[in-house]
């Protein structure tokens, strides 16, 4: 199969399923095997082309798991499809690299990996943002250059976050978590945008607030904003929680940062192509005040010109959902959709995905995307 070299578990297994990246831990791989499937895993840590995944599908193959780095789209589906495959799951909750019209043209199933990102995201966008306000990253960078010579009243000032106003673009699981620990553990306002109103978090905020009042704390309030523009004019500190669809792509444009406050924070943990990158370091250039978090980047894995440069932008390279335990319960979830849909199980239904985790998982498939547009899967429910 090409330059690179697959890794054959179970030869004589009935089901023929290709993984294109090695994925942590082993539960993954007893799932799979268990249901009698023959697994080839790529040991190559490059980003395959579509071409390499199409020979590796090759003319039996009965389904797959793929990465966010790769596109599926009608190449990869038809081929599958045309190996008899019936079974995809992306290794990620985010599934904007598959390009979902070809798949229900191709009735195939596409799973992905919900519940285990949650709280592990929303801390990383937590810490993106204290590191952000209390300038971690160029202080570091200062130290290691040997340039420290001794405390100064003036050294590194930062912004203090408590009791400051906090707004979320998208308050959907993540966002709605890294709101909860911001309010809960700094008293911030909040501030929200989304389509929807989110009843759990605003009441949540209204019961800490009387909380906090009972012990003499200040109130903390959280509202929905009635425009992208007057969350940005009114935060000290965004993050960005959207799913990246049409509408989303540039959300944050340079007419939408110039709305922001000179010393704002922005943090993106979502996905690259919502912030127009280009505009962000011309910004972050003229506003030396303003700071940035970023995981994720417009064109992963390069970055627009000039941003490694600005002392203003803390950068970290799409880790956001790396912890071992989240990685290895992704790597699970993925594993379940396509022995799932293989062992022909209904879809779980249930908000509550960890069950998938334990010792003995739920006969059922975990998380298909697009299983209303098919119209199946539900066979056994
Ligand atoms: C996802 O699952 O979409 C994340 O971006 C992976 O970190």
């Amino acid at each position: 199969m090409g330059r690179h070299a697959w890794q054959v578990n179970n030869p004589d297994g009935k089901f023929r399923v290709i993984v294109t990246k090695a994925l942590p831990g082993r539960r993954w791989l007893d799932v799979l095997t268990a249901s009698d499937c023959r697994v080839e895993v790529c040991q190559s840590k490059s980003v395959l082309d579509t071409e390499t995944i199409r020979l590796a599908i090759g003319r039996r193959c009965d389904g797959a798991i793929g990465q966010l780095t790769e596109p599926w789209g009608e190449t990869l589906f038809e081929a599958l499809k045309a190996a008899g495959g019936t079974a995809y799951s992306n290794y990620a909750v985010g599934y904007n690299n598959v390009d979902m019209d070809a798949a229900n043209r191709a009735g195939m199933p596409v799973g992905n990996t919900p519940g285990v990102l949650t709280e592990t995201t929303a801390e990383m966008a937590v810490a993106l943002t204290f590191a952000a306000a209390r300038r971690v990253g160029e202080a570091e960078r200062y130290l290691r250059a040997g340039r420290y010579t001794g405390w100064l009243p003036d050294l590194f000032l930062g912004t203090l976050l408590q009791g400051k106003t906090l707004g979320i673009i998208g308050a959907g699981r993540i966002g709605a978590a890294y709101a909860r620990m911001m309010v809960q553990g700094h008293g911030m306002q909040l501030v929200y945008h989304d389509l929807a109103t989110n009843s759990d978090l605003e009441s949540l905020v209204a019961d800490l607030s009387l909380f906090r009042v009972s012990h003499r704390q200040s109130p903390v309030a959280c509202r929905r904003a009635e425009s992208l523009e007057a969350l940005l004019e009114a935060a000290d500190c965004v993050s960005i929680h959207t799913v990246l669809n049409e509408a989303t792509h540039h959300l944050i444009d340079a007419r939408r940062l110039a709305v922001m406050k000179p010393d704002a924070i922005l943090i993106n943990t979502s996905r690259g192509p919502v912030i127009d990158e280009t505009a962000l370091v011309d910004h972050c250039r003229r506003h030396p005040d303003f700071r940035a978090g970023l995981d994720v980047f417009e064109n992963e894995p390069a970055l627009a010109p000039g941003l490694t440069e600005l002392d203003n932008v803390l950068l970290v390279p799409h880790i956001a959902s790396a912890t071992r335990w989240t990685r290895e319960g992704m790597a699970v979830l993925a594993a379940c959709n396509v022995a799932g849909i293989l062992a022909g199980y209904p879809l779980w239904r249930q908000p509550d995905i960890l069950p998938f985790l334990a010792e003995d998982p739920p006969c059922a498939i975990p998380s298909i995307v697009n299983a209303d547009a098919l119209g199946k899967l539900n066979r056994r429910s």
